[in-house]
């Protein structure tokens, strides 16, 4: 892998994109950060809150400045939104100088892990996995095409998941 480009995760809710950066940021010792995060501090407010007062869009305006505040940083372990790829801009700034890894998992395994986690309004929103899989089948495309490397986690345990990434990136 080259120099110290940023290990970038991408994928859907649920995927681990936190638990799998955490692990990697650990074991490379680079700093991790999550865009998420960001927002959050940025807007001082959880981001069920910026969803329920703002609005979608407004997040997703953070969202890009996030990604934006990103751009000058080198080496780190970033894990982003699940909707973070959506805007074209913001895969580009993600790919520029970042390997990317999509975290992908079967539907009914992803919607297993989120069906009992709280503070993702989106998957709040939802009637069930039918509707998780319509927005899944939309983002699946956009995930592979911005991604250098697709890990299926699956059936993998995060260690398993990490291992992947380590041999991909010639660790
Ligand atoms: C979202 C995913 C969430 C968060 C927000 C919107 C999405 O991040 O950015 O709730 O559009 O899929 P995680 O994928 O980390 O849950």
């Amino acid at each position: 892998m080259a120099g110290m480009r940023n290990i970038v995760l991408i994928g859907f809710m649920g995927a681990g994109k936190t638990e799998v950066g955490q692990r990697l940021s650990e074991v490379l010792r680079r700093p991790f950060v999550d865009t998420d995060k960001i927002v959050e501090e940025a807007a001082g407010a959880t981001i069920e809150t910026i969803f329920e007062t703002l609005g979608e869009d407004k997040f997703r305006e953070l969202e890009t400045d996030a990604i934006k505040s990103l751009s000058h940083i080198r080496g780190e372990v970033i894990a982003t939104g699940g909707g973070a790829i959506a805007r074209e801009e913001n895969a580009k700034m993600l790919k520029q100088d970042g390997f990317v890894v999509y975290l992908y998992a079967r539907p009914e395994v992803l919607f297993q892990r989120i069906a009992n986690g709280t503070g993702r309004p989106l998957a709040d929103r939802m009637n069930g996995q039918a509707d998780m899989e319509v927005l899944l089948m939309q983002r699946d495309p956009l995930y592979r095409q911005t991604a250098d490397l697709i890990v299926d986690t699956s059936d993998q345990t995060a260690d398993a998941v990490e291992h992947e990434i380590f041999r991909a990136i010639g660790y």
